[in-house]
């Protein structure tokens, strides 16, 4: 008799939290998964299969461009809903523990006891705009084209492995890894003008990067429900007080040795120490560390992923690697190997420029939607009112895939689209992509991130020819926080001695 009345008590308390999770947040009339209404189940689930930039696509299909994703959480597709999001003042604040998150807590390190929040984990919008004003100009256009020679440095390292792989003729080669190897290293040069030994030993050293793939993995599964990011954290807090992070710890002794030894370099290192030295007030040392450390988390994925979009889609479809190799000829000849070509040439080549966008639109590198909160007095987006401290966002698989604005055929890479169109139309389409997110929170790397990516693709294709290995297997992609990509056999053959 007690174990059935203990039962009815369990069930009646399930019922009861189910019905007040789904009706008492004021989002019930927004339609989606049932059981995403009453638990992070749905969430959980579509980023543990890997499957959450594919799933979130589906749930729009059929629910329409407002989908109710989570008990407190609304997806949206439109260009006019992330315009609202991510650029409205006041702003839409990442998400904060107010809400019961504790995302942005989880990718700010323990520094001397510390949390060491930096310009992307910051949830303080003043302290933000604040940091960013002070560092902002070592990533404009101009620095990136001046930081150039060291990122040719690494480009030249990458293409003496593939020498060394193609010696003795066409070698079938994982570009998934070594395209994560050269943008991690190429982080290090501009970060720091050091290299980690990641290209010249052809794998991860000092478990750095086993170390940022457990964040970006743990922060993306753990971070779908609140009770599971508190655990992260104090995990994650317990682990790096007993082990502490090497890529942080590689930050500061970094930071260290040049405040005992001051340089000159064209480095970003080099650029927030100026600020420092300028004026001690502007910029503390820890926010020097919490700035290197950053971009090397936030960067390196992401440009991998986006490399790995570009080779894999040209490999995938000779006819475009050919009116790729045309567009580039004349400049090629212009510049002699082993010379490389300055990026201000490259950056003038519209078929390059179509097929980096046709890349970055079909493989977008979050898997996630990029979480904001609404402010306390709620607003109404896409026709929905939203009670403040929703979670909203936009996932850019989602909004990549508007057929409206990129045309019927979105699931295809066709740079083609980019090229065919009206200006007007072109415009809008630029300002629709979401790759590198929008409003005050947009990378501040892209710059860098362009010149990185185009001079390594261009300078790559024009020693080598790709094909896939087997052109009846997918590459397969695992969608969390980001969309990473693995299993990319392609047969790299060496077009010059
Ligand atoms: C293809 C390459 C890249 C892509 C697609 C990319 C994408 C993004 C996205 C989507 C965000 C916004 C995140 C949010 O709203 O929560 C972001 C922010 C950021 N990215 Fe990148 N990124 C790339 C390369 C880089 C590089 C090379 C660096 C460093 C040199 C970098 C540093 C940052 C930083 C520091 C932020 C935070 C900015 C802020 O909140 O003010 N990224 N990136």
């Amino acid at each position: 008799m007690i174990y059935i009345t203990a039962a009815l008590i369990l069930t009646l308390s399930v019922l009861v939290y189910a019905i007040r999770t789904r009706y008492k947040s004021g989002l019930s009339r927004i339609p989606g998964p049932f059981i995403a209404s009453i638990s992070n189940l749905w969430k959980i689930s579509a980023v543990y299969h890997g499957e959450i930039h594919t799933q979130q696509v589906k749930v729009h299909e059929k629910y329409g461009p407002v989908v109710r994703i989570g008990p407190n959480d609304v997806s949206f597709a439109s260009a006019s809903a992330a315009k609202q999001i991510y650029r409205s003042r006041p702003v839409f604040a990442k998400a904060s523990p107010k809400c019961g998150s504790d995302f942005y807590k989880a990718v700010s390190p323990l520094h001397n006891g510390k949390r060491l929040f930096n310009v992307f984990s910051t949830q303080d919008d003043a302290y933000h705009a604040k940091l960013k004003r002070k560092i902002g100009t070592l990533y404009t256009k101009a620095a990136a084209l001046e930081m150039e020679p060291l990122l040719d440095s690494t480009i030249k390292v990458f293409l003496d492995k593939m020498h060394q792989l193609t010696a003795s003729g066409p070698h079938n080669v994982d570009l998934s890894l070594w395209l994560h190897l050269y943008a991690f290293d190429s982080l290090g040069d501009i970060s720091s003008s050091r290299r980690f030994g990641f290209l010249e030993n052809g794998k991860d050293v000092g478990g750095m990067i086993e170390r940022v793939d457990k964040i970006y993995h743990m922060t993306g599964l753990l971070g779908q429900a609140s009770w599971l990011q508190t655990i992260q954290l104090h995990v994650k807090d317990y682990m790096s007080r007993r082990n502490p992070n090497p890529l942080l710890s590689y930050c500061t002794d970094q930071v260290t040795a040049r405040l005992e030894k001051p340089t000159a370099n064209l480095d970003l290192l080099d650029g927030t120490l100026n600020i420092l030295r300028r004026n001690p007030t502007e910029l503390s040392v820890d926010e020097v560390v919490s700035s290197m450390y950053i971009n090397l988390i936030a960067g390196q994925h992401v440009l991998a992923i986006t490399l790995r979009a570009l080779v894999y889609y040209l490999a995938k479809y000779p006819s475009c690697l050919q009116k790729l190799r045309a567009e580039f000829a004349e400049v090629d000849a212009k510049y002699a190997l082993p010379s490389m070509i300055p990026y201000a040439e490259l950056s003038k080549l519209p078929y390059l420029e179509a097929t980096i966008y046709e890349s970055l639109r079909v493989h977008a590198n979050t898997g996630l939607m990029l979480e904001r909160v609404v402010p306390a007095e709620g607003a109404t987006i896409d026709g929905y009112f939203v009670p403040g401290g929703t979670v909203v966002g936009v996932n850019a698989w989602v909004l990549h895939r508007d057929e409206e604005v990129f045309g019927k055929d979105v699931d295809s890479f066709r740079p083609e689209r980019w090229m065919e169109p009206s200006q007007e139309k072109v415009n809008e389409m630029k300002g629709t992509m979401f790759s590198f997110g929008d409003g005050s929170r947009r990378c501040i790397g892209q710059n860098i991130a362009m010149v990185q990516m185009t001079k390594l693709l261009v300078e790559f294709l024009r020693r080598y020819d790709i094909s896939l290995k087997d052109p009846t297997k997918e590459w397969h992609v695992h969608g969390s926080w980001v969309a990473r990509q693995s299993e990319m056999d392609i047969v790299v053959t060496g077009l010059r001695p």
